[in-house]
């Protein structure tokens, strides 16, 4: 067994968008599994829009990364020592591992996988945190009804994608949003969206929102929240009275929004008053506990193909930063993972 491991540390705080020089690829020696504790080489590691909140100094519902710490990032691979009687060796583990080749952490704060059941992969995106996030903010707070609109962005991503795909096998109509035509015919034909969207094409929200409208011929009931800016800006008008609005992420704000000297705010306050909206910000940290649930009724459905989902597969730690600061900007097409092994 190798006595050193990699990992890629925040190196400086961006300002705006992120750049490769606030990463740094470290060899560093492995660390040695305590009493109760697992050491895991990592297989997939996975590159999520959130990393980026952390490498900001600002005060957020988790505490940031500190310059010099290991980005931080939840992780797939394979138990190889173990002091604990939860796991043996050769076993496989979700846990949060960082930016990082190999890992230690406490068997307690892991979660044992089944190659047998599903690809490890999968831990990462359709059976892991994103497809949970998009299925509690679906069931909890958009409360589908057969019948309905739903209208989502990142349609082709892991939380997009799932979201539509429950949104149909629930029997509303759902119309997806994303970067290109190439995603767009992706979330139609694999996702089974009913129409989607390229906001690429659209160079404003009233030419956007004129699309969604021809779209969502009943208006919109459910807007499930995954970007801001200009879609947040074309759907809101579409809005039906009492709608639901699961805020879940606003990827086009997080390294700062550009608005001019355009204040969005009153014409926002007065969609949700008017159309009696319920918004509902949400962090899935806080509803973990319905993991359970969520993989009984969907991870059958992955295992059969009624449910589907896309890889983004990048090779090779040091390629991490190109691969996240890419997806920030809709460069991945599914769930952005980085294959070390
Ligand atoms: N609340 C929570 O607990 C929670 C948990 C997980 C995820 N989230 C949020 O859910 C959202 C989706 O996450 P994900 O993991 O599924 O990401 P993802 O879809 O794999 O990647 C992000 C996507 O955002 C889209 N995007 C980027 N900038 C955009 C812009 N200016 N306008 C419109 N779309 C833009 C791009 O897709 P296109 O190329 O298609 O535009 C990009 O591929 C993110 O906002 C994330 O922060 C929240």
């Amino acid at each position: 067994m190798t006595d050193t491991m990699q990992r890629i540390v925040l190196a400086s705080r961006p300002e705006g968008a992120p750049a490769h020089v606030n990463f740094r690829l470290e060899d560093t020696p492995l660390p040695e599994p305590g009493d109760g504790e697992v050491l895991v080489r990592v297989h997939y590691l996975s590159l999520d829009p959130y990393m980026r909140g952390r490498m900001d100094d600002a005060k957020s519902y988790a505490k940031p990364v500190e310059v010099g710490q290991t980005m931080e990032g939840g992780a797939v691979g394979e138990v190889i020592a173990s002091n604990s009687d939860l796991f043996k060796p050769g076993e496989f583990a979700f846990g949060m591992f960082g930016w990082a080749s190999h890992g230690v952490l406490p068997a307690k704060a892991l979660q044992k996988l089944s190659p047998d059941l599903a690809p490890i992969s999968t831990a990462l995106g359709v059976l892991g945190m994103p497809g949970l996030t998009a299925w509690h903010g679906l069931t909890s707070i958009g409360k589908p009804q057969h019948g309905e609109t739903l209208v989502v962005a990142a349609a082709t991503g892991p939380v997009g994608s799932m979201v539509g795909q429950l949104a149909k096998a629930r029997g509303l109509r759902a119309v997806g949003i994303a970067g290109g035509p190439e995603k767009c015919r992706l979330a139609v034909e694999t996702f089974g969206f009913d129409a989607c969207l390229d906001h690429r094409a659209h160079p404003d929200a009233a030419s956007l929102r004129e699309a969604l409208a021809a779209e969502c011929p009943d208006g919109i009931d459910i807007y499930f929240e995954n970007v801001g800016g200009k879609v947040l800006e074309s759907v809101l008008p579409l809005m039906n009275v009492g709608g639901r609005i699961p805020l879940c992420g606003m990827i086009a704000w997080y390294s700062g929004a550009d608005l001019g000297d355009r204040n969005l705010l009153p014409a926002a306050w007065r969609a949700i008053l008017v159309k009696r909206l319920l918004v509902q910000g949400f962090i899935i940290f806080d509803a973990y506990h319905r993991l359970p649930d969520f993989l009984e009724e969907v991870a059958p459905k992955v295992a059969s193909g009624e449910v589907s989902y896309l890889e983004d597969i990048t090779e090779g730690l040091e390629n991490a930063p190109d691969a996240f600061m890419a997806m920030l900007k809709g460069g991945n097409t599914g769930k952005t993972v980085v294959k070390l092994v």
